[in-house]
């Protein structure tokens, strides 16, 4: 009976990492809670799509598998060929199809490589690992920006295609022009270099690049964008690729059937037919951003620049599977050692024994939600650091400082704080000596 059942799936399903969905947002009297790492719109779609949504009688038909009136409107929109754009459910299913078109296992089963930063968009190394091909993730600078240098450096005769995510989910910053042109200069023409733009409509940066100005350029580019973050359609599943011919008739033989819903489609052009007011309600999220961007300087946090809808807060170690700092293996003092990864997953997440309480809320982003949410976020902000400025001042906290911590903020978790690896940093004891606590 406790055989394992013959059917099995593929065993690239075992070296894939979970995907590490936002946590939803918990429930607050008297105010409307919202999902910060997603990086959602708070404002939703503008009026005119709720209209066509409610107008929409079509359920039982099935959708056109080409998307052909938003494909038009698009062109007409971005100045593009129709026929080189290509419809998927979101941007994730457009890069989907792009991933599995052109990199998996060579004939002679030797996997390609898909080279990305990391961090960047947590979807990145399941939909390479899926298709075959091998992940090649380069870490970003200090500066929490793409390493170009280094990416150029990492390309090899396995390279197919390379992501460049701008502005950078979770970090916020872009890449400027100059910055994409000199890559471009040292990859090989036959790599595919894959733009992905999902939170274009935010950025104010003068010199950040646009991928489809670069695409005009360059025969080996393609560009991602998608209704799911300024439009406010996330939950319709509608985005996009834009590639050149040579690369579009490979697209459409892989494209999942009507992976794009006539809903979708008719709430994206509603959208496109009412830019100004979709770039009003882009306008008060970046006028927030700058907001919070400032009221988190003040209260002493130093964030990445973002051009996106978030803000990245680096909690360092206390980020659930830090991926700049990895947490050390075992606690140097042996039997209360936190059970913590020395080598996270490719998600940045520890493979095993990660403290229960860790989960993958702890994910220091925020962003996305209402202006008095955003003021409340800088004043738990500024509590928090003035929590590690304490600590920082008066030495180590004692146990029993941390204990009664532990339990303010955790009380859920049974551990002691030795064991509870967000918290408290591993224990530095060594045998026989009193504890003492990394903050
Ligand atoms: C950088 C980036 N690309 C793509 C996506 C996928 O978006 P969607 O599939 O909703 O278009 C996201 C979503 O968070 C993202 O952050």
């Amino acid at each position: 009976m406790n055989e394992p059942h013959p059917i099995r799936p593929r065993p690239v399903l075992g070296r894939l990492p979970a995907y590490a969905a936002g946590k939803p947002p918990a429930p607050v009297e008297g105010l409307v809670s919202y999902k910060l790492a997603s990086n959602e719109n708070p404002y939703g779609p503008v009026p005119a799509v709720r209209r066509a949504v409610e107008r929409f009688d079509a359920i039982a038909r099935y959708p056109d598998p080409l998307s052909t009136a938003l494909r038009e409107r698009l062109s007409a929109h971005l100045g593009v060929a129709a026929q080189d754009i290509v419809t998927g459910a979101g941007s994730l299913g457009a890069l989907t199809q792009i991933i599995t078109t052109f990199a998996g296992t060579g004939e002679d089963g030797t996997p390609d490589e898909v080279i990305f930063a990391w961090r960047s968009f947590e979807a990145y190394p399941i939909v390479v690992r899926s298709s075959g091909a091998r992940d090649v993730q380069v870490p970003l600078t200090a500066d929490f920006r793409h390493d170009l240098e280094a990416m150029a450096a990492a390309i090899t005769e396995r390279t197919r295609v390379i992501l460049l995510c701008t502005p950078n989910n979770p970090t916020g910053p872009v890449l400027t022009t100059r910055e994409v042109e000199d890559f471009l200069a040292k990859v090989p023409q036959h790599v595919l270099v894959v733009i992905d733009e999902a939170y274009q409509e935010f950025v104010r940066q003068p010199d950040a690049v646009d991928g489809l100005d670069v695409f005009s350029r360059h025969s080996n580019v393609a560009v991602l964008r998608t209704f799911s973050k300024a439009h406010g359609l996330a939950n319709l599943r509608v985005g996009y690729s834009v590639t050149h011919p040579h690369v579009t008739q490979y697209l459409r033989v892989l494209a999942t059937p009507f992976a794009v819903s006539s809903l979708a489609e008719q709430a994206a052009i509603a959208s496109l037919d009412h830019l100004e007011d979709v770039m009003e309600r882009v306008d008060i999220v970046v006028a927030e951003r700058q907001k919070m961007v400032a009221g988190l300087a003040e209260a002493g946090w130093s964030v990445p620049e973002t051009q996106a809808n978030f803000v990245w807060l680096d909690l360092g170690d206390r980020t659930p599977g830090s991926w700049r700092r990895p947490p050390a293996r075992r606690c140097p003092c042996g039997a209360s050692a936190p059970r913590a990864c020395a080598s996270p997953s490719a998600s940045g997440r520890p493979t095993h024994g990660s403290c229960s309480c860790a989960g993958s809320s702890g994910r220091p982003r925020t962003g996305s939600s209402g202006p008095s949410q955003n003021a409340r976020i800088c004043r738990s902000g500024s509590r928090l650091d003035r929590d590690r400025r304490r600590v920082r001042r008066h030495g180590r906290s004692s146990p029993c400082t941390i204990r009664r911590r532990h339990r303010l903020r955790r009380p859920s978790c049974r551990k002691e704080p030795s064991a509870c690896w967000t918290l408290t940093g591993p224990c530095t004891r060594t045998p026989g000596s009193r504890p003492t606590w990394r903050t």
